[in-house]
């Protein structure tokens, strides 16, 4: 799938790791960012302009299906679609659960329905996170996420997912368990998409699963608070957080051409805190 000259959106491009994205995309063609607040997109508009790539942005809500036509019919107007790298998302504790539920789940859902008629030769990347791998979901849920416009999907999403078993994910708050599920539900959703967007589209669809990496996001969590940002960093091989270059670095790697092979997958990038948490290790 080429990616040269072709343009690449990045919802939630205003920000931490898709700012970063844009960025790195920014060798292959036009970006075009979206996000809610204007002032944001403003300043990153700035950022990309300054590192001399021709960008584009305009406001978007990737919960909201109008704004989402309306930004798709805004790209396709600069150039054919190279990539749509989805970074929009939120954290719990940062918004109520149902909207958490609507942007991470739905929004990945609308994001890929309305660019789909644009896609010929194209990439997807969703952003998952680590989290997302200590959520099991049960056969159920994955038979009501196989339809995110069911009525009542979100009402129904919520009430299948269980409390905490692990004190350590009750001490991170009541909607720790609906990011983890959201964040699954990512990977879900790119994984269960990937025939169609194969075949129909000639396109890739990947995921990417982010541990902890330095962005606005996790200075909300406290990362600012050392004995917060040691236990993040303990967690790793390397004991430090990712840097969103790091990652923007990985995508622009993952979508540059001869890797046309590589769809239907989640990719991990997280210092080894994954593979540290679910085995024991070597000394
Ligand atoms: N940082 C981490 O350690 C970490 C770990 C695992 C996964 N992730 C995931 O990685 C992605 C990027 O995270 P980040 O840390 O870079 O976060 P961030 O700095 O908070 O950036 C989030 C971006 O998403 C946008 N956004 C949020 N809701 C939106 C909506 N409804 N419509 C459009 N844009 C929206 C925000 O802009 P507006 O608010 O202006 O809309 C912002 O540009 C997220 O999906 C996050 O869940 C992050």
């Amino acid at each position: 799938m080429s990616t040269v000259k072709k343009l690449q959106v990045v919802t939630g491009g205003t920000s931490g790791m898709g700012l970063g994205t844009a960025k790195a995309l920014g060798t292959y063609g036009p970006v075009l960012i979206g996000g809610r607040n204007l002032g944001r997109l403003e300043s990153a508009m700035e950022e990309l302009n300054a590192a001399g790539i021709e960008a584009y942005g305009k406001n978007c809500d990737v919960s909201d299906r109008d704004s989402l036509a309306a930004f798709a019919e805004y790209a396709a107007s600069i150039a054919p679609i190279g990539s749509v790298v989805n970074a929009a998302g939120v954290d719990y504790g940062a918004v109520p659960r149902d909207m958490l539920l609507k942007i991470n789940m739905q929004g990945t859902h609308y994001v890929l329905e309305t660019f789909l008629p644009y896609l010929d030769n194209s990439n997807v990347v969703n952003y998952s996170s680590v989290t997302g791998y200590f959520y099991q979901p049960k056969k159920e849920e994955l038979e009501l996420w196989m339809n995110p416009d069911a009525e009542g999907f979100l009402e129904k999403v919520s009430a299948m997912i269980p409390d905490p078993q692990d004190p350590r994910m009750t001490a991170l708050g009541p909607d720790y368990m609906a990011y983890a599920a959201s964040k699954r539900f990512v990977m879900f959703y790119t994984m269960a998409n990937t025939r169609r967007v194969g075949l129909k589209n000639n396109s890739r669809i990947i995921s990417v699963a982010p541990g902890s990496f330095m962005t606005p996001m996790l200075v909300s969590q406290g990362v600012e608070n050392e004995a917060v940002a040691e236990g993040m960093k303990r967690g790793t091989a390397f004991h430090r957080l990712g840097e969103p270059d790091e990652i923007a670095d990985l995508i622009q790697h993952l979508l540059a051409p001869g890797h046309e092979y590589l769809t239907g997958c989640d990719i991990i990038m997280d210092g080894g805190r994954t593979a540290l948490g679910m085995y024991p290790q070597f000394e």
